[in-house]
């Protein structure tokens, strides 16, 4: 009898409740998972903690045959915490020749609408996957990951429809150990909704928030201004 793939899924938001990071790929793990594959989630600031954790984290990677990286963009880069955790993986991870076959894939997305503002974060991921022996496996790129806020898919409804539409091809592809499709990274980089819309949606939002926390009259002002 075949073993059952295992994925290790890494989720790199430093968000402690649900993360937009968190929500894609646990919809990929959660399909893999109806589909017969076992995963594992760990957590980039929590792996950071302790060197248990970090023991952790490298005999799941050993184990693992598909690595899901989910994280957001942070200054056109990695968050420092998953940087932290891929270094700790290249410097531990053994090299022997025997090594099984793995592959590592990437969920990306970012606060500005352009998916393509993620394009050096996922060069960088691919870089570490070949500089690693890693199979690369793609990566999904997201623009606007305000607008789903750490909601389930399902719960966002009609704007979410191409992100569904791409994850659901990417779970076929991965299901057949292939990377993920041309289609299913153009339909993840689709506009969430119409630019104007979403300017004003997390205009909108920001006001709220300042307003949750007393400081609604303060948005405008500048303390370091000479
Ligand atoms: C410190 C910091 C830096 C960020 N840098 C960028 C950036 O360079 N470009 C961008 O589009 N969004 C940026 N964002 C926005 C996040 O990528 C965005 O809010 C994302 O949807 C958060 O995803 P998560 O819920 O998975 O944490 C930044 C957010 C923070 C907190």
């Amino acid at each position: 009898m075949n073993q059952a793939k295992r994925i290790l899924l890494l989720v790199g938001s430093a968000k402690l409740e649900r993360s937009t990071s968190e929500v894609l790929s646990t919809y990929i793990t959660d399909k893999l998972g109806e589909k017969g594959f076992e995963s594992e989630t760990m957590f980039a600031h929590k792996i950071l903690k302790s060197d248990t954790a970090k023991d952790e984290l490298m005999s799941s990677v050993g184990k693992a045959d598909l690595i899901i990286l989910a994280f957001p963009l942070f200054v056109d880069c990695l968050p420092y915490a998953v940087i932290s955790m891929l270094e700790h993986i290249a410097n531990n991870r053994p090299t022997s020749d025997d090594q099984k076959k793995q592959s590592l894939m990437c969920v990306v997305n970012c606060g500005f609408p352009e998916a393509h503002q993620n394009d050096t974060a996922i060069a960088i991921c691919r870089q570490f996957a070949h500089e690693t022996d890693f199979d690369w496996a793609g990566g999904l790129a997201m623009g606007a990951g305000e607008g789903i806020h750490g909601r389930e898919l399902s719960e966002v409804k009609g704007m979410a429809r191409n992100v569904i539409k791409s994850l659901d091809l990417a779970v076929e592809d991965l299901a057949q150990s292939k990377p993920v499709s041309q289609m299913a990274i153009d339909l993840m980089a689709k506009p969430l909704v119409p630019r104007w819309m979403y300017f004003i949606g997390g205009s909108a939002r920001w006001k709220r928030e300042a307003k949750e926390h007393g400081v609604r009259d303060k948005m405008w002002t500048r303390p370091y201004e000479k």
